[in-house]
């Protein structure tokens, strides 16, 4: 497979573009029956996002959102359309765009260092020390890096996995509802941490939720999906709840819908 992105080097991590241009995946595209509903996927998308934007991604539950960022992540293909990181065709999973997931997909068998160092094979010993070091700090794990994942909270983890995220300098940064499993709490520090990340280091970030106030309160422009497209795409400056809120189906009086009440069902 080819690898258009560069590995990580010392240099890298500077913010990267992203453009989808008329992207469409379709689940059993080309298989569906005749008559049959059209086939759940996303598509087709134009999207484009300038290097160091912090956008959020909302929309209902099965409106798309996760399928759309495994597409940016390399895990899904399009059937049609490209996806361009930094400029460059994506062609598959590449290390430099770790997907940070709502269970954090650590190895219980690593230390929190090992799990932090996983995308930093090839560099060597002492650079890759330090920038594990470097990450569990930008998280505020700093003396953590000896612990197994079993003697971490559930936000540490979350920060573990943002860690190794981090790690390799990403370019653009890629969240699928990653503090949804999280208490209220820990779920608004997280958010702050991540929104200081991007303040200090100004890369790429895409943030999938479904927490509206999250969106609102996190990045700079908010994209709604719905059914696989783009239903709104603002900045987050000039953006009322009241206009999120239509996206999710949820009426004038405020009253949740049915589309509001399946988006937080979990
Ligand atoms: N592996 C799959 N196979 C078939 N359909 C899928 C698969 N994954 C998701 N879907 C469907 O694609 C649509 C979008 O799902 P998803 O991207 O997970 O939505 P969201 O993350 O916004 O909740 C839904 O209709 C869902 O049922
Ligand atoms: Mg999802």
């Amino acid at each position: 497979m080819t690898r258009p992105i560069p590995d990580p080097t010392p240099a890298s991590g500077a913010a990267a573009s992203l453009d989808l241009d008329g992207v469409t995946f379709r689940f059993h595209g080309r298989a569906a029956p005749a008559g049959a509903l059209p086939a759940a996927g996303v598509g087709p998308l134009d999207l484009h996002v300038t290097p160091g934007e912090f956008l959020c991604i909302v929309g209902p539950s099965g409106s798309g959102k996760s399928t759309l960022l495994n597409l940016l992540s390399g895990f899904l293909t399009p059937q049609r359309g490209e996806i361009r990181v930094g400029g460059v065709p994506l062609r598959g999973p590449h290390r430099q765009l770790t997907l940070v997931q709502q269970e954090p997909a650590l190895f219980p068998w690593l230390t929190v260092a090992g799990n932090v160092a996983f995308g930093l094979r090839g560099l060597r010993r002492p650079e890759r020390d330090a920038r594990v070091q470097e990450a569990l700090g930008l998280v505020g794990l700093d003396g953590y890096g000896a612990r197994r994942v079993h003697e971490l909270s559930g936000g540490q983890r979350q920060r573990v996995s943002l860690a190794r995220a981090l790690a390799v300098r990403p370019g653009l940064l890629l969240l699928d509802e990653p503090f949804s499993a999280l208490d209220v709490q820990t779920r608004a520090a997280l958010g702050r941490e991540l929104r200081g990340i991007w303040e200090r280091q100004r890369i790429t970030v895409v943030f999938v939720t479904h927490h509206l106030d999250e969106a609102l309160s996190l990045g700079e422009r908010v994209v709604a999906l719905r059914d696989g497209q783009v239903s709104l795409d603002e900045a987050s400056a000039g953006l009322s709840r009241a206009a999120l809120d239509a996206v999710f189906g949820v009426g004038p009086a405020g009253a949740p819908g049915p589309a509001r009440t399946a988006a937080h069902a979990h």
